[in-house]
């Protein structure tokens, strides 16, 4: 039985790889550990397929004593990284716990397994991994003609929040350099699908689309992301522990750059055609736009042809399909919605920040 240590598990991507992971490994054991900040739900983790393999923790990865045990006592051959403070937004108006959490939190992880796998040589070496999720953002914008990321594109984080996601990247190497942790990491776009918190901005312009508030729109609109639907991540994050190399990095991508303007009109003709009854159809009526996010990166895209050609890795989902099932996934679940509303302060900020027409 394999023995997993998933941080952040119980945030938008990592509960989504929890339940994706134990449906398609059966001989595994999931510890998760999570903080449950205002991004991590239990919620999140309800109707797990097989429940008895997967143990939740609360706890910050920051916390030394913690993680060590945790290594110690279930026997952690493989640790799958996503804690982090993730929102953009956020790291501009207060980057502190970003540094926390992106940087010290993931020096502490090294730390931990260097001292478990290395010095007390708990389990042979070429049984362990520790893959780090990653951002397409450490990477920087894109001017109109320039070619996408590669894995060797150069770094030139832009927010508080790229920088700290880099600064994570930079140290995750320099444990498999300097002392042969046995890494991988993945770099990915946009991610979107269920469970995902509703500040991000494919989530806040369905929920506000439901609710009949704004739907805000950054500058011009014309800023282009990657939008990768999250099981497509989860499976890519699969094959990179089952396939990947050590010591090796993979962009992963849903191949697609529409601006964001063509995401939240396609947004608001799924929302006409799935309630045609509301009193907020056309629900592009709804679009407002507003002042520009400070350093707004202009431009994202992923060369993914890495994980596809060496490891058969390839999106399932176009962002026309990701999309209708994401909207069809918030419209079935309400008790979520509420649930998360009522864990934290969503609905004031909800109502300080925007007007119901
Ligand atoms: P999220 O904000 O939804 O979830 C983060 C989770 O980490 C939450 O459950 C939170 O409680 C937990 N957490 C935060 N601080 C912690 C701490 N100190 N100790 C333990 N747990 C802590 O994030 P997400 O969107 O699921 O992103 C997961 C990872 O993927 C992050 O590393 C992020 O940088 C990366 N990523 C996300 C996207 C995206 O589009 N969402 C894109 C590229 C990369
Ligand atoms: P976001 O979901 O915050 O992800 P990231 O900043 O990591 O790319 O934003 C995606 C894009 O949408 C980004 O260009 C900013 C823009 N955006 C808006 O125009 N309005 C919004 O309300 C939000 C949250 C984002």
């Amino acid at each position: 039985m394999k023995k997993m240590l998933v941080t952040g598990g119980a945030g938008f991507i990592g509960s989504n790889f929890v339940r994706f992971v134990l449906e398609e490994e059966h001989e595994l054991e999931i510890i998760n550990l999570d903080a449950l900040t205002y991004a991590g739900s239990l919620e999140n983790l309800k109707d797990l397929s097989d429940p008895e393999r997967h143990t939740f923790i609360q706890g910050d990865i920051c916390n030394r004593s913690l993680v060590d045990d945790l290594l110690n006592r279930y026997s952690i051959d493989t640790v799958v990284h996503f804690a982090a403070e993730s929102h953009v937004d956020r790291s501009i108006l207060g980057p502190e716990q970003f540094i926390q959490t992106n940087i010290i939190g993931t020096y502490t992880l090294l730390e931990a397994v260097k001292d478990y796998w290395l010095v007390k040589n708990a389990l042979p070496l070429e049984k362990v991994r520790f893959h780090h999720i990653s951002t397409d953002e450490v990477y920087g914008t894109l001017e109109p003609d320039d070619p996408p990321f590669s894995e060797t594109t150069p770094y030139t984080p832009s927010s508080p929040y790229s920088a700290s996601k880099a600064a994570s990247d930079h140290l995750v190497r320099a444990y498999d350099h300097t002392y042969g942790i046995p890494v991988t990491i993945t770099n990915c776009s946009n991610n979107y699908g269920p469970y995902q918190f509703p500040e991000k901005l494919i989530p806040l312009m369905i929920l506000n689309a439901m609710g009949g508030y704004p739907l805000p729109i950054y500058g011009d609109g014309h800023q282009i992301r990657d939008w990768l639907f999250v099981e497509d991540h989860c499976d890519a994050i699969l094959t990179v522990l089952r396939l990947g190399s050590p010591g090796e990095t993979y962009n992963v991508g849903g191949d697609n750059q529409p601006t964001n303007l063509t995401v939240i009109n396609t947004l608001c003709e799924i929302m006409d055609e799935c309630l045609p009854e509301s009193a907020y159809v056309p629900h592009e009526e709804l679009i407002r736009y507003v002042t520009d996010r400070p350093g707004h990166d202009r431009r994202y895209a992923m060369d993914i042809k890495k994980i596809m050609d060496e490891l058969g890795w390839q999106p399932r989902q176009s962002l026309e399909t990701g999309l209708l099932k994401t909207v069809e996934w918030y419209l079935n679940h309400p008790e979520w919605i509420e649930a998360v509303k009522e864990q934290t302060n969503y609905q004031d900020w909800i109502e300080r920040n925007y007007e119901k027409r």
